[in-house]
């Protein structure tokens, strides 16, 4: 199947998919938009992310041709996602239940927690799919939930380690530490990039668990299944788009993704 892979994101995180997904299915063309514009979507009322997320979802599906988007992120995916599935006639991915699987599978205690934007944890849908996926599972959990607001900013300005982050992640994992986690999810696909950090925070003792990977296993799995995914060649094209401005987002975005940022281009690609 000759079509690509689209994906998208408020900025830089869905980086940490793409990465992924590049990893585990080189072979495919990727369509990345990172919607640095009108970032951060963690703040921002749910109904006005629903919103560029659909605007996003369209424009993958009718300027780009893609065959499956990836939601590579959090607070859309939890904003959105059944209007994505509803309204577009692609399979849509997302990355809070893959997400919520690993995380129930990592803990041995059943003490887990999950960091996210102030949208997705006041969202609700963490619980919801903890709750689903512990039912299946049946095995016992409690779910302590942090948000992180101004994580997304440091990683935003290429800012991943340092004092400043240190001081802040001290400060917003409290509750999770306090709850005495063993497995701790990152919840927006910012974080993997402070992953050092929020490590030395949390302990040593602490598992994270990045919704990144579990996504991209999704997405082979899911694409497998419907006979949509290739292997036929070693490398696929990449290409990447930014709302905002794109020599920043080319410049940051290969300090974090590394070299595949074949290209960077504007979105919407009529202005
Ligand atoms: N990366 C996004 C997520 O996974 C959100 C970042 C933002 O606040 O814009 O939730």
């Amino acid at each position: 199947m000759d079509r690509p892979i689209g994906m998208f994101d408020s900025g830089f995180g869905g980086l940490t998919v793409a990465r992924a997904l590049i990893d585990l299915l080189p072979a495919e063309d990727l369509v990345y938009i990172g919607d640095t514009g009108r970032y951060p979507y963690g703040s921002k009322p749910l109904a006005e992310v629903r919103s560029y997320a659909l605007e996003l979802g369209h424009s993958l599906v009718d300027d780009f041709g893609v065959k499956a988007i990836v939601v590579a992120c959090n607070t859309a995916t939890a904003a959105a996602i059944d209007d994505l599935r509803s309204e577009l006639a692609v399979p849509v991915i997302d990355v809070v239940r893959p997400g919520a699987s690993a995380l129930v599978r990592a803990s041995r205690s059943g003490q887990i927690g999950v960091i996210g934007t102030v949208g997705t944890i006041s969202s609700g849908a963490y619980p919801a799919a903890v709750t689903d996926v512990a039912a299946v599972l049946g095995v016992d959990v409690e779910l302590t939930s942090a948000a992180c607001p101004g994580f997304v900013e440091f990683v935003e300005r290429g800012q991943t380690t340092g004092d400043e982050v240190t001081v802040l992640a001290e400060r917003l994992l409290a509750p999770v530490r306090a709850a005495g986690v063993d497995t701790l999810l990152l919840g927006c696909t910012h974080y993997p990039f402070l992953a050092r950090t929020i490590g030395d925070v949390m302990g040593p003792e602490v598992v994270l668990v990045s919704s990144a990977d579990e996504t991209a296993f999704a997405a082979r799995s899911r694409l497998g299944d419907l006979g949509l995914l290739r292997d036929d060649r070693p490398r696929g094209t990449r290409r990447f788009l930014s709302s905002g401005d794109v020599d920043t987002f080319r410049e940051l975005g290969s300090m974090l993704l590394g070299p595949e940022l074949d290209s960077t281009a504007r979105w919407p690609l009529s202005t």
